[in-house]
């Protein structure tokens, strides 16, 4: 199938068969979604997978929650921790096991991914906290899955996928148009068909199909808002690959964009992406997932900051420029027309 052009529907359906792969994360999911389930329910999805059970222990042993006593039970975890934060956590536990395959770990930069993901996740839910969305984990969970089409395109179709990884490089025309060129799809329409198939919330298979069009439409406004969430911190994130955004500037313009539809001011956003890189560090930790080098880390995040200043600059002098010019034209044409 490698070989010859591919169309959507081999894309889906190739994905359909192994629709059913991330087992834990469809059932913990549906658990955490289920207003009925209470704590016993959820500790008995979780005790099925022996890692996440590890993890949920290790972090209500953390520091964080403050125990004196050690916590040796699920089901005490699960209400110790919140359902909340069980869900954060199993939810992107079970995402990033879908990305420890030997082979995608060799061919690309999986730690990468795994950074934009938590970043973006930590990032959504932030804005939603900002900006008063009434559920600020919907959000985190929003951040978590919205670029599953890529995992799923990277895990099922990694040659063709590895060709668009070169096609963003060469063409500089981002993402969403080098899928275009080499599947005729997008990662979001792949991503909100696996979130549809996995009967999952309708407003987070919007969300996964519009993130890069911040002006898509719906009935609903919750789903615009929540689109324009993620859409925010996706931007906000150091991308998943090179050449993800291309051009700096276009990002800023786009950041402030949906930030204006958010009613989000500058200075939130800043510290919302400033506060992201620690708390995306932390997260990391708890979930055992390699990210990088904290120093490596920390001194990107300044190179980032130090571009977006230079092309904040650049864009203020351009505009400078062209109302001088604005005013000139109006001074001239205003004495052509006295005279
Ligand atoms: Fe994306
Ligand atoms: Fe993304």
């Amino acid at each position: 199938m490698e070989n010859r052009p591919l169309c959507a529907k081999d894309v889906i359906s190739r994905i359909s068969e192994i629709g059913s792969l991330p087992q834990t994360l469809a059932a913990v999911l549906k658990t955490l979604n289920n207003q009925m389930s209470g704590a016993e329910e959820v500790a008995e999805v979780i005790s099925k997978d022996v890692s996440l059970t590890f993890r949920v222990l290790r972090m209500v042993n953390s520091a964080q929650f403050g125990r004196r006593r050690k916590v040796t039970k699920i089901s005490e975890a699960v209400v110790l921790m919140g359902l909340n934060s069980i869900k954060m956590l199993t939810l992107s536990s079970s995402v990033f096991g879908m990305v420890n395959d030997p082979e995608l770990l060799r061919r690309c930069n999986i730690k990468r991914i795994c950074r934009h993901l938590i970043e973006t996740a930590i990032n959504a839910r932030s804005i939603a906290i900002e900006t008063k969305y009434k559920e600020p984990e919907e959000a985190f969970v929003g951040g978590i899955l919205h670029d599953i089409g890529i995992i799923l395109m990277l895990l099922y179709f990694r040659e063709k996928y590895l060709q668009v990884l070169d096609r963003m490089k060469a063409d500089q025309k981002g993402i969403t148009q080098a899928e275009k060129d080499v599947f005729g799809l997008t990662h979001g329409e792949v991503g909100a068909e696996i979130i549809n198939s996995w009967s999952l919330p309708p407003k987070l298979a919007f969300v996964v199909e519009n993130h890069h069009s911040p002006n898509a439409t719906s009935m609903i406004p919750e789903e615009i808002e929540l689109n324009n969430i993620i859409a925010l911190a996706d931007h906000l994130s150091l991308g998943p690959f090179d050449d993800y955004f291309p051009n700096v500037e276009e990002n800023i313009e786009f950041v402030q964009l949906v930030g204006r539809k958010l009613n989000l001011n500058n200075t939130a956003t800043n510290k919302i992406r400033r506060d992201s890189i620690p708390e995306s560090i932390k997260l990391a930790e708890y979930l055992e997932l390699d990210i990088g080098d904290i120093l490596d880390i920390l001194s990107e995040a300044n190179n980032r900051l130090a571009e977006l200043y230079f092309s904040l600059e650049k864009l203020y002098l351009e505009k400078q420029k062209l109302q001088t010019l604005v005013n000139g034209e109006l001074i001239e044409s205003t004495l052509e027309s006295v005279q």
